[in-house]
């Protein structure tokens, strides 16, 4: 099971660093370092199970958040109350977005940054992806506010850009007016 102590911090120079492509077929260990983030990702989600294992509750995690620079993430959403859908999303790829932007209103977080962050994140309300399940095929889907908020997160993750590098250093709230909250 993955634990706390296993995800690195921001302070930790591996988070900067590219990922690189997959290649199919996965090998075992890939396979169970995915099943364990899925795990991880769900526990986290209910209050007692997090607080049984010490996790900080989190909807997705970055290969690289492991150490391990392979362009994969896992994203593990809560559809009704107890209800999770798991997205497992290997070499993705932003076909389209929308010109409309939102934010997440109450901030963004990330398991890798362990301080408080004022400022908004702008992304883009919808994405179309590209990417490859664990079986090596290829999924073609659209995401909308909070999933595609998550999608953008990650993959950030992936080319070693944190959601702090997206929050304006001179004006944390700039276009927060213009931009929707969710
Ligand atoms: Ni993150």
């Amino acid at each position: 099971m993955i634990k706390t102590k296993d995800i690195i911090d921001e302070k930790d120079k591996r988070i900067r660093k590219i990922s690189k492509e997959v290649t199919f077929p996965l090998d075992e260990k890939t396979i169970k370092t995915i099943k364990d983030s899925e795990e991880m990702l769900r526990l986290s989600q209910i209050d007692e199970e997090a607080k049984k294992y010490d996790l900080r509750p989190g909807m997705g995690l970055s290969a690289i958040q492991l150490g391990i620079d392979d362009r994969w993430f896992v994203i593990v959403y809560e559809v009704e109350d107890g209800k999770f859908e798991n997205y497992v999303v290997i070499n993705p790829k932003i076909i389209s977005q929308s010109e409309e932007m939102i934010y997440v209103e109450e901030g963004e977080g990330c398991l890798s940054v362990n301080r408080p962050v004022e400022g908004i994140v702008p992304r883009n309300a919808r994405i179309s992806v590209e990417f490859y399940d664990m079986d090596g095929k290829l999924q073609k889907k659209r995401f909308r506010e909070e999933l595609s908020i998550v999608f953008q997160h990650e993959l950030d993750h992936l080319n070693g850009i944190l959601f702090v590098d997206r929050i304006d250093k001179k004006n944390p709230y700039k276009n927060a007016d213009i931009y929707r909250a969710i």
